[in-house]
């Protein structure tokens, strides 16, 4: 049956006043007298006139909402430029009927301050010439360097125009000082509105995962699961995954960035799926691990249920004032205790942990925050400490335990990975799990797959 889920699309939950408020935060923590230059994605070529699928840059759309190519944003908290009503200035692609018919529709100058809330605009193709004026006589240039290269070498051929022209009275910012730390901090830290974004992201790739359940059979390829998750979500305002998704049966969830999905699924086997939408700009990042059969074997069960619990056990250490480091101990010593209990690790738990022994099973960390981007923005250690969870933050939950064939292991745990990740968003409460729509037990499993 085909889907018509597109009427509940979350419309405007962000509108142009928020972009517009969120600029003049960003302004006003930076320190007086000072620019800051955010430039838009470039569009990267396949081949021959042919481009990868365009993803606006996160940190532009974030102070922005603006999805256009060749695009910058310009800040200013000079006096002179607010005794003028300016702070934000806006480069973008000027209107142009041929390229808008190869290529589509723009925005324009003209619009763009009226649609945007910029207090000016300019065409692109004029940012060479501008931008020098533009810098001259502010005290801090606020710049991301390398990760533009091509945006680099316009904004350090613009400073040092404006610091070679002495004769015409220009002077540079003294200083660059590096953007991301203010912004991604703000990033860090969500609104209730890009929370309900988030909910809805995370609320159709739980579906996605429950119809790859519902359709998995053995023989299948696993790009079959793919096709069942992409098109669930582009049926439902996705159009493309948060990140390439994975499907990996029996030996394949072994490897952790598993994405040809190319093999049968055999049944006895487990299949691990790591699949999350993007929706408006937002990302969903949800592992689920299920046999292709429908049913677990006892060994499958074991994995499983330690990976579980594992995971169960830091979501509910995740809350307010607490670390993502506390709770990775946690999840390291259930997984360890659990391993000598089967047979897999030897020795005492505190050998194992001292020798941290669980990193031949479980050798990635447990989450990471998460929002415009997958892996997103934001720093995990304030002046050198682990920092403390604080009410709007997402984040992953995703222990795993992945013994491939080579390990040397009882044959029965062999050519077994499980994942199970989930999305939570720290509240005042504690936290709130934002994937709890995929079932997750074992008994839940097994019952929606024999259905
Ligand atoms: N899907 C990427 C990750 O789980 O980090
Ligand atoms: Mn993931
Ligand atoms: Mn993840």
């Amino acid at each position: 049956m085909i889907s018509n889920q597109t009427s509940d699309q979350i419309s405007n939950q962000i509108t142009n006043q928020d972009y517009q408020l969120r600029r003049q935060a960003l302004l006003s923590a930076l320190k007086p007298n000072s620019i800051a230059i955010i430039p838009a994605a470039d569009e990267v070529t396949r081949s021959n006139d042919t481009e990868y699928p365009f993803r606006q840059n996160s940190d532009f759309f974030y102070l922005t909402g603006f999805t256009e190519p060749k695009a910058f944003l310009i800040l200013s908290n000079k006096r002179s430029f607010a005794a003028d009503g300016v702070s934000s200035i806006l480069f973008v692609q000027a209107k142009d009927e041929t390229a808008e018919i190869w290529h589509g529709r723009r925005l324009g100058v003209d619009k763009a301050p009226s649609t945007l809330l910029v207090d000016q605009a300019h065409a692109i193709d004029d940012i060479d010439k501008v931008l020098p004026g533009l810098i001259d006589g502010h005290e801090q240039l606020y710049y991301e360097l390398d990760t533009n290269p091509k945006a680099d070498k316009q904004v350090l051929r613009a400073m040092s125009e404006c610091k070679n022209a002495p004769k015409q009275s220009k002077t540079a910012p003294p200083a660059i000082i590096d953007i991301s730390y203010t912004l991604h901090d703000m990033r860090l830290h969500k609104s209730e509105a890009e929370i309900q974004i988030m909910q809805k992201s995370a609320d159709i790739s739980c579906e996605a995962h429950i119809r790859a359940m519902q359709v998995c059979q053995p023989n299948m390829y696993e790009y079959q699961l793919e096709a069942t998750i992409l098109h669930h979500f582009a049926m439902n305002g996705a159009r493309h995954p948060a990140y390439n998704t994975i499907v990996g049966g029996g030996e394949n969830a072994c490897i952790l960035h598993y994405t040809e999905n190319q093999d049968r699924l055999q049944s006895g086997d487990l299949v691990l799926i790591d699949a999350g939408a993007e929706y408006q700009g937002y990302a969903a990042d949800i592992t689920r691990t299920f046999p292709v059969n429908g049913k677990f074997s006892p060994a499958q069960i074991e994995i499983y249920e330690l990976v579980l619990k594992a995971q169960m056990t830091s979501i509910d250490m995740l809350v307010p004032g607490s670390t993502i480091t506390d709770a990775m101990k946690c999840a390291v010593s259930v997984i360890t205790q659990g391993l000598i209990d089967l047979g897999i690790l030897q020795g005492t738990v505190l050998e194992n942990i001292e020798q941290e022994n669980h990193r031949a099973f479980f050798m990635h960390g447990l989450g990471h925050y998460l929002g415009l981007d997958v892996h997103d923005v934001g720093t995990y250690k304030v002046n050198g400490n682990d920092r403390p969870l604080a009410p709007g933050m997402v984040l992953t939950v995703e222990p795993g335990i992945y013994i491939s064939e080579k390990a040397d292991v009882p044959e029965k745990y062999k050519s077994i990975g499980v994942r199970i990740e989930d999305n939570i968003v720290i509240t005042e409460q504690g936290n709130r799990v934002l994937t709890n729509n995929v079932v997750k037990t074992v008994t839940e499993i097994e019952a929606l797959m024999a259905q």
